[in-house]
């Protein structure tokens, strides 16, 4: 069989995905999975530098395939007046809301939310807040559609991020092209693209399910942001350490980028 009919798409997520082993399995502490040594580290150290200074801030912020997960949007929640979180599974998208509902039995995010503060030098109840009173909706979104909200169209958004979506989403990289397009298509002209993403990546596990991955060189994402009209700022690589240890995924290396929306595309 073609590896092309195996690859694990949206709908597989959504009857397959179990959000609450992912959240436990590489979210439950600062330092991540214990097999993907310093991974959530360096995420969450970037996506702090990427706002800390305050000059990336705005009306909307848009995040695209969130998972289960709030801890992209943790360092720009108070940057941003609207933020909407989406993804494509419909239990991801209820563990969110329970979270910022305050449910019976939510997805425990104060581990990795106290280690945001803490290098922030923030108060934890200030941006839980935060965080909890801008997100305005949590939206289905498919990343292979031209536009991932149809059929909602939302306004131009100043900040899009993304995290470990893309390369879970697209069966191959002309997917991925189309479906960067289609982010670059969410932002206004000069608006910021932030995107985390694994290098090198064929699979990753959940709860011994699993999940198939596109696998990307450095190359192939700069050229996929240049045909999407995105202009590269900065390029953050962290290698995997001891990988032939890793029993829940194949990553060579973890990376953030951000990128600009060219003001005539
Ligand atoms: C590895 S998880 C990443 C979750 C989270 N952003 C993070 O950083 O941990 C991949 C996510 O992509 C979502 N996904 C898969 N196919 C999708 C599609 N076609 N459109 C949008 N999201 C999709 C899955 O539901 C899953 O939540």
């Amino acid at each position: 069989m073609s590896k092309r009919v195996n690859f694990t798409e949206g709908e597989f997520y959504q009857d397959h995905f179990d959000s609450r082993a992912y959240v436990k399995d590489f979210y439950s502490c600062p330092g991540g999975h214990s097999d993907e040594k310093n991974f959530l580290t360096f995420v969450l150290k970037c996506l702090s530098r990427d706002f800390s200074t305050g000059e990336n801030k705005g009306r909307m912020l848009i995040e695209v395939g969130s998972g289960p997960t709030i801890h992209s949007v943790l360092s720009a929640c108070q940057h941003y007046d609207e933020i909407v979180l989406s993804d494509f599974s419909d239990n991801n998208r209820r563990e969110i809301e329970k979270w910022l509902e305050n449910r019976e039995g939510c997805l425990d995010w104060n581990p990795v939310l106290q280690h945001v503060c803490e290098i922030e030098g923030k108060g934890q109840s200030h941006v839980e807040a935060a965080l909890k009173q801008r997100v305005k909706k949590v939206l289905k979104c498919d990343v292979r559609l031209e536009n991932p909200f149809h059929p909602h169209t939302l306004e131009p958004a100043d900040c899009v991020i993304t995290s470990l979506c893309l390369e879970a989403a697209c069966k191959d990289i002309h997917s991925y092209c189309r479906a960067l397009h289609g982010l670059s298509k969410l932002l206004r002209p000069g608006g910021l693209l932030v995107m985390v993403g694994v290098l090198g990546e064929t699979f990753y596990k959940v709860n011994e399910q699993r999940f198939s991955c596109l696998s990307l060189s450095k190359h192939d994402i700069e050229e996929a942001l240049q045909g999407a009209g995105l202009s590269l700022h900065e390029f953050n690589i962290l290698p995997a350490e001891d990988r032939e240890n890793n029993s829940v995924s194949d990553f060579e290396a973890v990376f953030h980028l951000t990128a600009r929306k060219l003001s005539d595309c």
